[in-house]
């Protein structure tokens, strides 16, 4: 008997709880954005007690955070975080991601920078040979959005504004169809550095450390690289 990809997800988030279990008495974690993300909020309800806090990668997050009584933190006065985890759009066998379906890439790629180790949770049908099939985001300022439209067709790419959607840093998302992402680490550079963007949700010079998948048949892998 197979299960549907919400309790696929629910799996997986509740898997990547162990890690929670493991972590010292006191700890404050990064804490991702999204339907999956959504699930691992929901169970970590039971370590209001072993948590300090948590950072949050959106509004939506630390509310739901904040509803299942964990003390919501700034990143400024936590310093390096032992541990985030995130759901993704994509990942590959490296572990590179496409983020940024929900719009939160910007905050989700600062508070896993910030963080010792990524733990990504996924369904099985977020596992790709080649990154692209889903549209990649970037966030963009409002007043570079045409411009950097045009740079990205000229990279060969094809943007598309996300419609009547303002993300909690007050940018727009351009959703890129497309491109070539053949080399992961090499477009998010090329983009990266357009003046106007601000965020790439390409996660690819810095991937997860740690993947796991939960199957159709109830089962969660463990990807690492
Ligand atoms: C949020 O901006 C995204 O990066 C999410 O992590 C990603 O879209 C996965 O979302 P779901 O868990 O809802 O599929």
């Amino acid at each position: 008997m197979s299960i549907t990809i919400e309790e696929q997800k629910k799996r997986a988030a509740e898997a990547a709880l162990e890690y929670v279990g493991k972590l010292p008495s006191g700890a404050v974690i990064g804490v991702g954005t999204g339907s999956t993300a959504n699930h691992f909020i929901d169970g970590l309800r039971d370590f209001s007690r072993h948590l300090d806090g948590a950072v949050a990668s959106s509004q939506a997050s630390q509310e739901r955070l904040q509803a299942a009584g964990i003390e919501v933190m700034d990143l400024n006065m936590t310093g390096t975080l032992p541990l985030y985890v995130d759901g993704a759009d994509e990942s590959n066998a490296a572990l590179q991601l496409i983020k940024g379906g929900g719009g939160a890439l910007t905050r989700e790629k600062i508070v896993a920078a910030a963080s010792e180790t990524f733990v990504c949770i996924v369904d099985e049908s977020k596992k790709v040979e080649q990154l692209g099939a889903f549209a990649l985001p970037v966030e963009v300022l409002p007043m570079a959005r045409s411009y950097v439209a045009r740079q990205i067709v000229a990279l060969g790419g094809d943007p598309e504004l996300r419609e009547s959607f303002v993300t909690d840093n007050g940018n727009y998302i351009l959703d890129i169809s497309d491109m070539d992402l053949y080399d992961p680490c090499t477009v998010e550079a090329k983009l990266n550095q357009l003046p106007g963007v601000l965020t790439v949700g390409l996660f690819a010079q810095r991937p997860a450390d740690i993947l796991m998948v939960a199957h159709s048949d109830g089962t969660v892998s463990v990807e690492t690289v």
